[in-house]
């Protein structure tokens, strides 16, 4: 593997058509600048309008949340897994992932992000298919998680390039594009099927998801999988996380989901839209999904400029900082009830009679765990499984004050 620190990177915009040139990247003394192409200009495609808007001249990154990288490209950075599998291939063949620059990392993403942005020099090893068989893409996960190295060039290439936590590769099947997610040390043996119970939930609950379905092992439960929101056929969707967007560090509890809404409403300038979002938040609060980080969050970006909030996803049970929310809930993280979720809803406007319709819907979804149990079953899942998963969450949510607040 031959590498050198790379000081000027040209960035693309791939979106139906042919890849357009939007600027270019400096390093410069520890500085990174940005400059949009003036063609691109033209177009009048604001992709990061907050922190990076559209205009002529050199733009200077003074903010160092991401390294001192502007929000929209650190979008198509990898963390967690795919971090890690970037870091152990270099160690691997001697290199010092210290000496990497922002500019450097983006280099090895190349043309194979998410999102609709690219990055030259481009990475050669652009996603490919070695192997579509999950189980043994999980055992090579496995012997990675447990310090065996032979494995991580083949998973560097199917998933090097997405964001997350939890190991996961993207795969073209039969022509359509996933992203399957598979379990890391750390989690519980069913968050495959935890994952795909709350999806049914957030179905019933009327979110708008990706379409998603257990994919088969024939060892275990089978893993998560949904169809990626960034991919229609050969064309590339240009996604934004609130994260990158805000500059908010989704390593430390930093937005409340009143920012979350306000930046829906400027970015979309829909009602619906913000319904949508706030639909979001009500499940996230009642189904407890308190890993609500900021980057768990996105937008996506038409071709003609239109913003709409993206499909939700990563709707699990999990715990945010100290028990709490990542994101805020008006100022409360700990125990958001009614009042504070109608509060949110007022932020941008929502009528108080369509919030408490969204609430009552969410609040309905959630509470048909059985039946949810139910159609889990013929999936064929040991009732042990089940059973542990409806008692923690029937737990939580008879401690919870709010679920209570809710059935008056
Ligand atoms: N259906 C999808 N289409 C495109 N991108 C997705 C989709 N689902 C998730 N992502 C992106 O992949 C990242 C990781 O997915 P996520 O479900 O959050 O995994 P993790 O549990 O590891 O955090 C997300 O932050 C988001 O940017
Ligand atoms: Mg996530």
């Amino acid at each position: 593997m031959s590498f050198s620190n790379q000081n000027l990177v040209y960035v693309y915009y791939h979106g139906s058509g042919e890849r357009q040139l939007t600027g270019r990247l400096l390093l410069k003394n520890r500085q990174i600048f940005f400059e949009y192409d003036a063609d691109f200009i033209k177009k009048g495609l604001e992709l990061s309008p907050f922190k990076l808007p559209l205009k002529t001249g050199v733009i200077e990154s003074n903010d160092r949340t991401f390294e001192g990288l502007f929000g929209v490209f650190n979008d198509s950075l990898p963390d967690g897994w795919g971090r890690l599998l970037l870091d152990r291939k270099l160690m691997n063949v001697g290199l010092n992932p210290g000496t990497l620059s922002p500019l450097d990392r983006l280099c090895f993403v190349g043309t194979s992000g998410m999102g609709a942005l690219s990055y030259e020099p481009e990475n050669s090893s652009a996603m490919s298919h070695i192997t579509n068989d999950l189980d043994e893409i999980d055992s090579e996960i496995q012997a990675t998680l447990d310090e065996n190295d032979d494995y991580v060039e083949d998973l560097l290439i199917l998933g090097g390039s997405s964001a997350g936590a939890r190991p996961k590769v993207l795969l073209n099947i039969d022509g359509v594009d996933w992203l399957i997610k598979f379990r890391s040390h750390l989690d519980p043996k069913d968050i495959s099927a935890i994952e795909y119970a709350y999806h049914l939930m957030a179905i019933d609950a009327g979110l708008v998801v990706p379409e998603a379905k257990l994919f088969p092992s024939r060892k275990g439960m089978g893993f998560f999988g949904v169809k990626r929101f960034d991919r229609n056929g050969d064309s590339r969707i240009h996604m934004h996380t609130i994260a990158g967007l805000l500059h908010a560090d989704h390593r430390e509890p930093s937005l409340d989901y009143e920012s979350i809404m306000k930046a829906t409403l400027y970015l979309t300038k829909d009602i619906r839209q913000c319904e949508i979002q706030f639909r979001n938040a009500v499940f996230n609060v009642l189904s407890h999904n308190r890993d609500d980080h900021s980057k768990n969050f996105s937008f996506l970006m038409d071709e003609t400029g239109n913003w709409t909030v993206s499909p939700a996803y990563d709707l699990t049970f999990s715990s945010g900082p100290a028990g709490e929310h990542s994101t805020m809930i008006m100022g409360e993280g700990k125990n958001p009830t009614k009042n504070h979720l109608l509060k949110l809803a007022g932020t941008v406007g929502i009528k108080q009679d369509k919030a408490l319709e969204i609430i009552d819907q969410v609040l309905a979804a959630t509470q048909k765990w059985d039946a949810l149990q139910v159609k889990l079953a013929f999936l064929q899942y040991k009732p042990k499984i089940l059973g542990r998963l409806c008692v923690r969450f029937a737990k939580r949510l008879i401690s919870n004050q709010l679920y209570l607040i809710f059935l008056r």
